[in-house]
């Protein structure tokens, strides 16, 4: 998220490469142990049940002829695109980037629900005008702002035309929601609110354009809907206020994940920067309190002034920041269904989840935590997520969270997170205590700094990719780590062991964005963020910033095997490319553009034609191939 992270919430002096092994990972060992991974990669990663179920097929959409291929052989995708060139995509004035997005010559892109959108056709939308927003009553039944992660739930787990698209909507400035740098009224506050959250909206392709469509399943899920609390920390005092106010929202969604279920997952990342001091408050950060960068300041919404939820110094909802930074799961094919935060996943600040099903049947996801020198997690559930639920048991509140250890010669250990770890013995009440404070016995346990993790997703091979989107804070190289400092980021590839819960795994570097700046190169891209595997080993690519050579934020497609890169579309002025769908047969993929023009319409527009005028929307985007092909070919 923008400039939020400019500070270090880790200073838990875990620097093992400044201690262990200074010598930086060359490039050629990089990729030598690459190739040895993908030769070996295959039996730790497909014992079991892994993706041969019906269900989990439907789930990744893989076919059954895509699952051969996956057990026979290294996969070798064709990239056959035309790519979007540097000069396609660029301004030949060197001072100003495009303000419209910009398109592979094989590719179409059509807008779909930009923020403001009525959730049912017919109620009022917000269109962009500067002299109006919507009322806060208005905005609880419209699409929101920001748009991230999200994922398509087709119609019949099968349908390639018609189901419920779930939309994060991460965040929105006050003066792009407002029009006013700080709320002046309650009124404003939730306007605010109501712009943040989730959406899960009907959509359905109609005469060759999608849109969205009426349903009782559409909902808006935002700051004020009511959500429960599930797993080891769902009673603890810790997620209680003096106020006994109930559990309520969900806040600044970033990317997210899906189960083997139908459940959509989503992420609670920088919650943070919405609590303050109210206007008459004192108050004093604890450790607890900057581990996590809560400040008497926050990122300035301002929502302390009038929520008093959201005021730090109100000692009667001094809990209420513990209820943020949680991963929530929603059905999005029922609309009353109460949002469930899973507290077995851990509290922190949660970039996304990558679901997998792992020997045994059981549910295992991979998460990172996006701050400079913070952690890749994942959980595993205790048994089979069929038998689990066969039991009413929630696979995502039952199971053991791991944190990463990485070790230079490209081997790393996942360290469990509760109190059978000797580490963690007599450091925390209990385990409720240890999930609030994840960061804290991630800590104790010795896990490896990274450069931000941001998205995580799972190859049709079982190989697991982690987006470090970058880290100028960092003075020394280290295991996952082979720049400093790291301004452009780099992908890193894992194979986990045991097919996927094991304590064991191996990692290379397939991609140091840095070196995809040199001149003439046309792969260049810097910040990648959001990621997706595609069954068949293409990599999908979105960045957030700092793209170089005069380039927009971008969506490229990559070949992890051969450092291959092709550039598929670039969106406009000052937003960030981010979330991925796709339907059932990969003909059709949704993505999103996220602050265009930073909210700025001097910058851009979208997703109405170039005016200097109308406020630009977030939006998500559809993207189909000309020839009807599948998305990446
Ligand atoms: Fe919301 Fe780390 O991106
Ligand atoms: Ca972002
Ligand atoms: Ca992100
Ligand atoms: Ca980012």
């Amino acid at each position: 998220m923008f400039e939020h992270d400019n500070e270090i919430s880790n200073h838990s002096g875990n620097r093992p490469f400044e201690d262990i092994f200074r010598a930086s990972l060359s490039r050629r060992s990089v990729l030598q142990r690459s190739a040895l991974l993908s030769a070996t990669g295959f039996m730790g990663a497909f014992v079991g049940e892994s993706l041969l179920t019906k269900a989990a097929s439907a789930m990744t959409h893989a076919s059954s002829g895509t699952l051969v291929a996956q057990a026979t052989g290294t996969p070798n995708p064709v990239i056959g695109f035309s790519p979007l060139t540097i000069a396609q995509a660029t301004s030949r004035n060197p001072d100003e980037n495009l303000p419209e997005p910009t398109i592979s010559s094989d590719y179409q892109y059509d807008v779909l629900i930009p923020w403001g959108t009525s959730l049912q056709p017919g109620g009022a939308s917000y269109n962009g005008n500067p002299n109006s927003r919507p009322t806060a009553a208005q905005q609880a039944n419209q699409v929101g702002i920001g748009h991230d992660g999200m994922w398509f739930f087709p119609k019949n787990e099968t349908s390639n035309t018609e189901g419920m698209l779930c939309v994060n909507h991460e965040y929105g400035t006050n003066p792009h929601v407002l029009g006013k740098a700080q709320p002046e009224s309650l009124e404003d506050v939730r306007l605010s609110q109501h712009a943040h959250g989730v959406a899960v909206v009907a959509i359905k392709k109609e005469s060759g354009k999608w849109q969205r469509v009426a349903s009782n399943n559409s909902r808006r899920i935002h700051l004020n809907t009511t959500v429960a609390f599930s797993g080891p920390a769902a009673n603890s005092e810790l997620l209680k206020n003096k106020a006994n106010n109930a559990p309520q929202g969900t806040l600044n969604n970033c990317a997210n994940g899906y189960t083997p279920w139908g459940t959509y997952l989503t992420c609670e990342e920088n919650f943070n920067g919405y609590f303050g001091v109210g206007p008459a408050g004192t108050w004093t950060a604890s450790d607890r309190d900057r581990r996590y960068g809560v400040t008497s300041g926050g990122f300035g919404y301002g929502w302390e002034k009038f929520d008093p939820r959201f005021d730090l110094s109100n000692a009667d909802y001094a809990n209420e920041r513990n209820r943020f930074g949680w991963v929530v799961e929603i059905d999005p094919m029922n609309a009353s269904q109460t949002p469930v935060k899973r507290t077995a996943l851990g509290r922190f600040k949660h970039e996304g989840i990558a679901v997998t099903v792992g020997k045994g049947g059981r549910a295992v996801g991979y998460m990172g935590d996006d701050e400079r020198f913070d952690y890749c997690y994942k959980f595993v559930s205790q048994a089979s997520w069929r038998s689990l639920r066969a039991r009413n048991m929630s696979p995502l509140d039952h199971g053991t969270l791991y944190v990463a250890k990485f070790n230079e010669n490209g081997t790393g250990e996942w360290l469990a997170l509760n109190l059978s770890n000797p580490a963690l013995k007599g450091k925390f009440k209990n385990q409720a205590e240890l999930l609030v404070y994840t960061r804290e016995a991630a800590d104790l346990v010795g896990a490896t700094p990274m450069d931000r993790p941001e998205w995580t997703t799972v190859g049709g091979n079982g190989h697991i990719f982690w987006a470090m989107t970058n880290n100028s804070r960092r003075t020394t190289t280290g295991p996952g780590s082979p720049q400093a400092p790291n301004p452009d980021g780099h992908i890193l590839e894992m194979v986990d062991s045991d097919g996927h819960t094991g304590t064991r795994f191996t990692w290379t570097i397939p991609f140091i964005a840095s070196e995809t700046h040199g001149e003439g190169d046309e792969r260049t891209f810097s910040s990648p963020d959001g990621l997706w595997a595609d069954p068949d080993g293409r990599l999908f690519i979105e960045t957030d910033g700092g793209q170089k050579k005069g380039l927009n934020d971008q969506l490229l497609v990559a070949n992890p095997q051969t450092g291959e890169i092709r550039r598929l579309f670039a969106g406009p002025a000052g937003c960030e490319v981010t979330g991925v769908a796709i339907t059932p047969d990969r003909r059709t993929m949704f993505i999103n553009i996220q602050h265009p023009g930073d909210g700025n319409p001097a910058v851009s527009n979208f997703p109405v034609a170039t005016n200097g005028v109308t406020i630009p929307r977030d939006a998500t985007v559809v993207l189909t191939r000309k020839d009807g092909g599948i998305i990446g070919s």
